[in-house]
């Protein structure tokens, strides 16, 4: 997330600089080939039946509405002529045979436009669904990577181009490419010459649609890029609001906004000159062909070798076949834009987790009874982030069950990856973690959850109650359970405050609770989903000092009768621990109880030496 907030924001069209260099697209996510197909392969399967019924409407709909010249040619040709030798059947025959090919067409259509609607919509569903499930899935270290706004931008921007493609452009398109193969078929069989004209202009056009989608791909790609970096400043100004208004970077947002948004801007323009240059070339071709074919065709009716209903058919035909040729260059930049969105939205989808569920899992044994807690093993443990260098280089710890360690040392020194690798938010680059001797990896996400509980400077809350908050960490808890946990936390007093008490919606990230009141709602939550292993990474730190005896005894409260690492910011906090361990560039450098560690002289010393004078 950073990455984009500090990236700097570049306004040169950049055509021939590699597409990494765009500070937005650094982190593309690089679509495996085929995935694009697999994933609509595996959108429509479920549907087959009812896109091949689709299929078969649109065939005789386009084939009731393409009878029409064929019927003004035989009532030119051969009614016309009947009627004036006192013979009324044929041309009575041709009034009824377009009137029910008329309404067949626009009952065809109706049934057509409905189906494939509910195919459509059906598919969108299916692919809002799966990109939040997957996303949702993914590890955390793909979102450390990917952004929420890009995200936003999936599921929005990209699934909004396939809704315009699915609901106004598909179906036109497929109507118009089915309706110049008949159209064609019929002109041939009508009259070889005046058929082969017109199939002749099919080359000319073919090379400017292909012109036009080459330029067009470009530009819609750079569009959507200008897009997603327009959505992504926002969302992350608008994410950061606070730490915008305290370092007044207000104006400087406006200013890269203000970038973002122009290069949007002429994204847009270039896109519909290209939309322009077309129209004209494909306007020009079709009214140059309809010229030719009149003009011919004139000649022929003039020398008995062709019939005028022939010619009128004809001419009926091409205006059909050429009008919708604006429009397509339309249907085909939906189109374009949508392949690209799907492309995007496959690149997303064909993520795999980093850390994956296991393949064989294991159940843990049975928590020891007596003995609370679970054992913890970091086994020989090395790990780097994907950037950056080794941050554990050969870890080795072993925490007995029911422990109470407290982790300190400088920032940077590892304690949050350490934490983060007994969550398995990230696998180990080498050797083991450990849990009552079973392999994180080997346990599936579910049971894990329930094992390791961390909870976090952040102290988030979702929308919802306070009540549902605190149960997140066990659905099934009753009322009573929610506020017995909030009790023995010392949090009941200030929730019963509330407006609402335990009803009170939390909605604006928790807005209305102070930071202080929101991590002890996160202790309420964590003490009861009752973990075996707790891990507090500097979750107390935002809990004030007057408050510290509260604290203290509402930590003692959520550590007993489990393991914990307490990684602790405030001093204060350790005392209660069994254990310290000092932390410095992923190592342990001290360990032992609080009481051992003041009396030697090493960091920890030195650093509680420096607390108590600061107390004093
Ligand atoms: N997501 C990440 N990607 C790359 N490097 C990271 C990431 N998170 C932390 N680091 C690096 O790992 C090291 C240890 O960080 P961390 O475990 O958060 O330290 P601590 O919690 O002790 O302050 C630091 O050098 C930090 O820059
Ligand atoms: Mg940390």
């Amino acid at each position: 997330m950073t990455a984009a907030t500090t990236a700097p924001v570049r306004d040169e069209d950049d055509d021939r600089a590699p597409e990494s260099g765009d500070p937005f697209d650094q982190d593309r996510l690089p679509t495996p080939p085929g995935a694009t197909g697999t994933l609509l392969r595996s959108l429509l399967a479920p549907m087959r039946g009812r896109v091949a019924v689709t299929a078969l409407l649109l065939l005789l709909q386009q084939a009731a509405v393409q009878a029409g010249p064929l019927l003004v040619a035989y009532a030119i040709d051969r009614a016309v002529p009947a009627f004036r030798g006192d013979d009324n059947g044929p041309l009575t025959a041709v009034a009824v045979g377009y009137l029910l090919c008329a309404v067949a067409a626009g009952a065809l259509q109706y049934a057509f436009v409905t189906a494939s609607a509910r195919v459509s919509q059906d598919v969108l569903l299916d692919l809002r669904g799966r990109i939040f499930r997957h996303a949702q899935e993914l590890s955390v270290d793909f979102h450390e990577r990917y952004t929420s706004g890009r995200l936003i931008s999936r599921s929005t921007t990209d699934v909004e181009s396939l809704r315009e493609l699915l609901e106004e452009g598909l179906q036109e398109l497929v109507m118009v490419i089915l309706s110049a193969v008949y159209i064609s078929v019929l002109l041939l069989w009508l009259d070889l010459g005046l058929g082969a004209v017109a199939v002749a202009s099919f080359v000319p056009l073919y090379l400017l649609v292909r012109s036009y989608r080459r330029r067009a791909a470009r530009v819609y790609r750079k569009r959507s890029t200008a897009i997603a970096a327009v959505i992504v400043k926002f969302v992350e100004t608008m994410n950061g609001i606070r730490p915008v208004r305290a370092f007044r970077r207000e104006a400087a947002n406006d200013a890269d906004f203000a970038v973002l948004n122009r290069r949007h801007e002429r994204t847009n323009g270039d896109a519909l000159l290209e939309m322009a240059r077309y129209v004209v070339g494909s306007r020009v071709t079709a009214n140059t062909t309809v010229a030719l074919i009149v003009l011919w065709g004139a000649y022929r009716v003039a020398d008995g070798s062709l019939e005028l209903g022939v010619l009128a058919a004809a001419v009926l035909y091409l205006r059909r076949l050429y009008d919708p040729i604006d429009r397509l260059g339309m249907f085909l930049n939906s189109y374009q834009s949508a392949a690209a969105s799907l492309e995007k939205i496959a690149g997303l989808l064909a993520q795999t987790p980093s850390v994956p569920e296991p393949a064989s899992p294991r159940e843990l044994p049975e928590r020891r009874s007596g003995l609370p807690g679970r054992e913890v093993v970091f086994d020989d443990v090395r790990f780097a982030y994907r950037t950056g260098g080794e941050v554990l280089p050969r870890f080795d710890l072993t925490l007995p069950a029911g422990q109470t360690v407290a982790v300190v040392g400088s920032t940077g020194a590892g304690k949050s990856t350490l934490a983060k690798l007994l969550a398995r938010f990230y696998d180990p680059t080498d050797g083991r973690v450990l849990l009552d001797g079973v392999d994180l990896r080997d346990l599936p996400g579910r049971g894990l959850r329930r094992e390791v509980v961390m909870v976090t400077q952040e102290a988030f809350l979702f929308s919802g109650t306070v009540a549902e908050n605190i149960a997140l960490g066990r659905p099934d808890a009753t009322r009573a359970e929610i506020e017995q946990a909030a009790k023995e936390i010392g949090a009941h007093d200030f929730i019963a405050a509330l407006p609402d008490g335990y009803d009170t919606d939390v909605r604006k990230r928790g807005g209305r609770i102070s930071a202080g009141q929101r991590q002890l709602v996160s202790f309420a939550r964590a003490l009861l989903a009752d973990p075996a292993v707790l891990i507090l990474d500097e979750a107390t730190s935002s809990l004030d000092v007057p408050g510290e005896r509260a604290v203290q005894r509402a930590m003692a409260t959520v550590l007993k009768g489990r393991t914990a690492v307490v990684i602790a910011h405030r001093l204060s906090t350790v005392e209660i621990a069994d254990r310290v361990l000092v932390m410095e560039r992923g190592r342990i450098v001290e360990d032992g109880s609080p009481s051992e560690l003041i009396d030697r002289t090493g960091r920890f010393a030195d650093l509680h030496r420096a607390w108590r004078d600061s107390l004093a």
